[in-house]
């Protein structure tokens, strides 16, 4: 029996995949590489010392994944495929809709064909919209404020319909806070495509030279400094999460919610200033306009999944800072090999 990672290439999945692969479990991981490179495979073998097999595959080609499914015997799903940028879900929503959730249907579809009907799901926080206070927990109302959030929200309730129609299935669904950090070994970690959206590896662009400064979004906000304040949990810490709802979905049938976030936030300038500091590097930035669409506080509540799963973030924002620091600078063009050419 193995577990299948679907987009296991990518940034969480991969750090998932290792922990799966250390604490003993066997994985088959498929992902189609429209955001990751093949190389994440390698290094996850790499710190792993296992082998496991790869497919590279599209969620949205049904029936290469049934052949999948017919050659392996899953007792479970990590379901990380899906495409995340909000920016460029505005601008192709249409994209967005038919592969996070076409490639979701056709995974379920699957599932049920092969009596598969243990998923672990990586939703989002993207999905409580604008809250009207912090901390978030998971009774909050649900609501979305781009095409990617709303296909978080829709594959939410078609998982939620999914097992009405069927109790058999047990269903995790894990709304993350903002995962940053990497691997502590550097071998791992976030390696965006072009201009970074996300705040962390914007920040380690600028320390390593790449980008001249960080644009800081706002520094008009409620907030103890005025700049945005988030709920920053390490990578490491997100995906045990996911190993305490697998253990969780062992013993428990039913659909269950779970925060993933550590419970504190903090700004956007203590971010900055917290990276600085651990790894002595001066981040040159800048105060422009707020981002359309950003929220100015957003952190979690995770006592339920304390209580329920009993798992809680470990790791604090320096080790954040020091962890993502490290992947930078031991692979400063991410996963792509420079290729040296002699004169
Ligand atoms: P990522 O882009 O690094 O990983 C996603 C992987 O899925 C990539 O390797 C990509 O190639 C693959 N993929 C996309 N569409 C596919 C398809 N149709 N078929 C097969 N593979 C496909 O992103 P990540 O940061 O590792 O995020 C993993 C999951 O967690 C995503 O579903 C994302 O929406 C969700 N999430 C991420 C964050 C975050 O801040 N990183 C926060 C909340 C939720
Ligand atoms: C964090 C803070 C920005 C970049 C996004 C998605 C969310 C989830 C996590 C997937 C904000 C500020 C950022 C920059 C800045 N992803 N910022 N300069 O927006 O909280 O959440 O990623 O589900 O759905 O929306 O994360 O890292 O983009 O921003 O000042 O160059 O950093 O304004 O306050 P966000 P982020």
């Amino acid at each position: 029996m193995s577990i299948l990672v679907t987009g296991g290439a990518g940034y969480i999945g991969s750090h998932a995949a290792v922990e799966l692969l250390k604490t003993g479990y066997d994985i088959v991981i498929v992902d189609n590489l429209s955001n990751s490179n093949f190389e994440s495979i390698n290094r996850v073998k790499e710190l792993t010392g296992k082998e496991f097999p790869f497919y590279k595959c599209d969620l949205l080609d049904r029936d290469e994944l049934n052949t999948i499914f017919e050659n392996h015997n899953f007792e479970a799903v990590m379901h990380f495929a899906g495409l995340k940028a909000v920016g460029e879900s505005v601008e192709i929503p249409l994209m967005y809709y038919h592969n996070n959730i076409t490639g979701t249907i056709n995974l379920c579809d699957l599932m049920a064909k092969h009596d598969v009907k243990k998923l672990v799901f990586s939703s989002s926080a993207t999905v409580y919209g604008h809250p009207d206070s912090v901390p978030i927990d998971e009774s909050f109302p649900l609501s979305a404020t781009n095409p990617y959030g709303r296909t978080k929200l829709m594959i939410e309730d078609i998982l939620r319909d999914l097992y009405i129609s069927d109790s058999t299935w047990r269903i995790a669904l894990l709304r993350y806070f903002n995962p940053i950090g990497a691997h502590e070994s550097g071998r791992i970690g976030e390696n965006p495509n072009g201009i970074p959206n996300n705040l962390m590896p914007y920040i380690t662009q600028v320390a390593i030279g790449k980008r001249e400064k960080l644009s800081v979004f706002g520094n008009d906000y409620e907030t103890h400094d005025g700049t945005g304040v988030r709920d920053f949990i390490h990578v490491i810490d997100l995906v045990k999460g996911h190993l305490k709802a697998l253990k969780f979905l062992d013993k428990n049938k039913g659909i269950e919610t779970f925060n993933l976030g550590t419970g504190t936030g903090y700004s956007v300038m203590d971010l900055i200033n917290a990276f600085s500091t651990i790894n002595s590097k001066a981040i040159p930035y800048q105060f422009v306009d707020r981002r359309p669409g950003d929220i100015a506080i957003c952190y979690a509540n995770p006592t339920k999944a304390e209580k329920v799963l009993g798992w809680r973030a470990e790791k604090d924002l320096n080790e954040m800072c020091k962890d993502s620091w490290k992947w930078q600078t031991d692979n400063p063009n991410g996963y792509e090999q420079k290729v040296l050419v002699q004169s």
